[in-house]
């Protein structure tokens, strides 16, 4: 029997992000080979030229799995029958700026898309928030759709996974696939803790591994204070230093994998990934903030893996990136938004 299309909505499908998703999604590359999908491309006034010549590109791509693609500046036709809603289009930020100083200036965008999504997306809908602040757009969007499960709002933190996994993979001379359950806590900026206490590669304790390429336990624990910690967590302002612009293909290929993961579900030996949840009060994280938690996936949604011990120290560096989190919640709800 042929499979009832997927909905995607992807908002500002005319910038990088959007261009650099839209024909991966079409190829089947996020939902499978077997899921066709329909596009709905939200833009404003500046972006839809743009976003109608990506639609005439994936016409002209030919893909088999897509029936359609809208594009649109209004948010109830964009969600119409939703089920998975990728929010990009916000305000990217240039040299010098910190991801905080775009909290006004995308506040505005996420209440209203929460709000079309609560009034016109299929019930089975999933939402990520990618647009920065990430996880305060998404606790934005969700505050502005009640009557939808938390459950069905995230925010990318994939991309500062995949970014741990680049850098262990980098120092440790392995493989990428061979290195499980790294987690990312807390927000997507520069507080976050990018945590290897459970990690492994190739079965042993990444600890362990890097202790015996570096010399030693001291020179590990250093190399992850001094490098790694700081590189993954800064990563987002040397991609912006170096390329003059925010990173694209790599934020696209991490929200693939995020939606990917969430929708068909993660091997349990692959081990768990990262993604930011509406938390429930796990670890600590106040109830309601969009944190980001070690998650597996069998397809039904992400579930946060519980039970961690985390060390004092470890504790700490959690507390500080939800301090902030807290610290965004209280600006939107200054602001008079949340
Ligand atoms: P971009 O400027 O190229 O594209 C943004 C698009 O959004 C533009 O086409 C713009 O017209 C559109 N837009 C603006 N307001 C909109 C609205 N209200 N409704 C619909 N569309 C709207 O930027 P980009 O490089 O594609 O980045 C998009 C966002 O993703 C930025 O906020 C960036 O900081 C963020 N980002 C997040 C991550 C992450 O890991 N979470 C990684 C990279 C970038
Ligand atoms: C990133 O991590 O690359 C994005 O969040 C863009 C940014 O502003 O850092």
């Amino acid at each position: 029997m042929a499979q009832t299309p997927t909905t995607v909505t992807i908002t500002g499908a005319g910038g990088q992000i959007g261009y650099a998703l839209l024909f991966r999604i079409a190829a089947g590359d996020m939902l499978g080979p077997d899921r066709p999908v329909r596009l709905r491309l939200l833009e404003i006034p500046q972006g839809v030229r743009a976003a109608e010549g990506a639609a005439l590109e994936l016409q002209d791509a030919a893909f088999p799995l897509l029936r359609d693609v809208e594009v649109t500046e209004s948010a109830d036709v964009a969600f119409h029958g939703c089920n998975i809603a990728l929010l990009v289009g916000a305000r990217p930020r240039g040299p010098g700026m910190e991801r905080s100083d775009l909290l006004a200036a995308n506040a505005v965008i996420f209440g209203p898309q929460g709000a079309a999504i609560a009034g016109h997306a299929a019930a089975d809908v999933r939402v990520v928030a990618v647009g920065n602040p990430a996880n305060t757009n998404a606790l934005i969007a969700r505050a502005a759709a009640p009557d939808v499960p938390s459950h069905r709002f995230s925010a990318l933190t994939r991309l500062d996974h995949n970014r741990a996994l680049g850098q262990l993979s980098a120092a440790l001379d392995r493989s990428v696939d061979g290195i499980r359950n790294v987690t990312i806590w807390g927000n997507h900026s520069a507080t976050q803790f990018p945590d290897v206490a459970h990690a492994t590669v190739d079965g042993a304790p990444v600890f362990d591994a890097l202790a015996a390429r570096l010399g030693g336990p001291d020179a590990a624990a250093r190399w992850l204070d001094e490098t790694f910690i700081p590189r993954v967590a800064k990563r987002g302002a040397e991609i912006i230093a170096v390329r003059g612009s925010s990173s694209v293909a790599s934020a696209a290929n991490a929200t693939i994998d995020h939606v990917r993961d969430w929708v068909r579900g993660r091997p349990a030996d692959r081990g768990w990934t990262s993604a930011a949840l509406v938390s429930r009060g796990e670890y600590g994280v106040p109830e309601g903030l969009v944190s980001s938690f070690p998650v597996t996936s069998d397809g039904t949604g992400y579930r946060i893996v519980e039970g961690l011990d985390l060390d004092a120290r470890a504790a700490r560096l959690v507390e500080a990136s939800v301090a902030e989190l807290i610290a965004e919640r209280d600006a939107v709800r200054e602001l008079g938004i949340l």
